[in-house]
């Protein structure tokens, strides 16, 4: 992790000072395309919150692609890009004619990861590694192990894994397609959701931040999965502040059957809850509620996912969890941390977290060490 340079920081809600050593130098990307109104106001958040946030995402709406890698064949964009914000004929790839940190490129979002990677970073970002990818918030919910190959939401987070870069997939319930000019700042219920997914985002990479205290935010082959709920300030108050909860990925999940339409003679897809095989707990904590239940009600999901596909002898993701408290629970009246951290919060606010041991007594698991990982494990499968 590179430390960025400090600089004094004040918003409205809070006077702040940034510590250098806490800011992250973020990749940001998404599948819904680079003109969503969920991405840009991650990205403002983001970088509101001190952090160096760059977007590098889809030119055009890129969903369904999971870890596809599509590069285009075209040197220039055949059709004018989502939201006519690039034209037609302009290069495939390119910033946004507003802000030389939101890039576009027409590929897949795996195909953006690297194009991040090998030529943004590599020519505009000084080479140094990024410290975080994280791509969303989706439009439209990833819950459960079928995504995991069909949300390209999902596909550039594991694509950043792969290269040794932490990364965290943030998909909201509300599927609209939204144009980042449409974000409402006076909704009934406060604040936009666009608004409200983008600053809960803030508070888990703060989280992770000040956990990591300088050092790598997940270990190696790790990312995380996060789900909002419905976040109703469009209409209401009643789910603006969703709390964190750990979960995981199996548990009420869906996965597609084939539906024949015989008016028209196609097949279509069709959602179909709970078949046995996606909803086998092999790798997880099994006593953990699957996502799709934590966000029927106002709940945030947050899984811990690897990109070892191996089947496993051992459980490894509880020293994870741990970089994520005391912000992500085990269950909205977990004693000790009912404590709600406001929306809005920068790097300073997050409570510094030094992780007490669970019982069990395998200890507190430092960012700096995240080999003792695999002796985790290995006492784990001794047990
Ligand atoms: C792409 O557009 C540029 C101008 O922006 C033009 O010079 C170039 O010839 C075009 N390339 C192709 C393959 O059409
Ligand atoms: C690259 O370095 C320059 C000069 O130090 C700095 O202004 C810029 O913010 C850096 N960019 C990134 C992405 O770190
Ligand atoms: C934003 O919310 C306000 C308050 O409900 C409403 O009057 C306005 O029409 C909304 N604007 C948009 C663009 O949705
Ligand atoms: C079958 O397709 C027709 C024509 O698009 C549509 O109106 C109808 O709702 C479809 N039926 C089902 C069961 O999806
Ligand atoms: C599993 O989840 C429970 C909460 O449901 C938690 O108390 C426990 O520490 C977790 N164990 C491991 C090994 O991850
Ligand atoms: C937490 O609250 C739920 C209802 O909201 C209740 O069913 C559950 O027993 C409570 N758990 C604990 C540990 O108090």
């Amino acid at each position: 992790m590179k430390a960025i340079q400090a600089v004094s920081f004040v918003t409205l809600l809070s006077c702040t000072w940034v510590s250098s050593t806490l800011a992250l130098n973020i990749l940001v990307t998404n599948d819904d395309g680079f003109g969503s109104a969920n991405i840009r106001e991650f990205y403002k958040a983001l970088n509101a919150a001190g952090h160096n946030a760059w977007i590098v995402a889809p030119v055009v709406d890129n969903s369904g692609k999971g870890g596809t890698v599509d590069f285009t064949r075209e040197a220039n964009l055949t059709r004018s890009s989502m939201y006519n914000l690039i034209p037609s004929g302009a290069p495939s790839f390119g910033t946004d004619p507003k802000d030389s940190q939101i890039w576009y490129y027409n590929g897949t979002p795996a195909a953006c990861t690297f194009f991040a990677l090998d030529y943004v970073v590599k020519n505009f970002w000084n080479g140094t590694q990024p410290d975080l990818l994280v791509s969303g918030p989706n439009e439209g919910s990833n819950l459960g192990p079928f995504l995991y190959t069909l949300s390209g939401t999902m596909g550039a987070t594991y694509a950043a894994v792969a290269r040794g870069i932490p990364a965290i997939a943030f998909s909201a319930m509300d599927g609209t397609k939204r144009s980042y000019t449409y974000v409402n700042a006076s909704a009934p219920g406060g604040k936009d959701p666009a608004t409200i997914t983008g600053e809960l985002g803030v508070q888990l990479v703060n989280q992770l931040a000040s956990s990591a205290n300088g050092g790598r935010l997940l270990p190696l082959g790790y990312g995380l999965s996060v789900n909002y709920p419905e976040i109703t300030s469009l209409k209401d108050d009643s789910c603006i502040k969703p709390p964190f909860i750990n979960s995981r990925l199996t548990g009420m999940a869906e996965t597609d059957t084939a539906a024949y339409n015989a008016s028209t003679g196609l097949f279509t897809y069709q959602s179909s809850d709970n078949f046995e095989g996606d909803n086998v707990c092999l790798n997880g904590n099994c006593t953990l509620p699957g996502e799709t239940d934590v966000v029927k009600t106002c709940q945030t999901a947050m899984s811990v996912f690897t990109i070892d596909y191996d089947a496993p002898t051992c459980q490894g993701s509880q020293p994870v969890r741990e970089l994520t408290m005391p912000l992500v629970r085990y269950s909205t009246n977990e004693s000790g941390n009912t404590k709600d951290i406001p929306a809005g919060t920068t790097i300073g606010d997050v409570p510094s977290s030094s992780p007490t041991p669970k019982s069990g007594g395998h200890g507190v698991v430092v960012p700096s060490t995240f080999s003792f990982l695999g002796l985790f494990c290995a006492l784990f499968s001794l047990v």
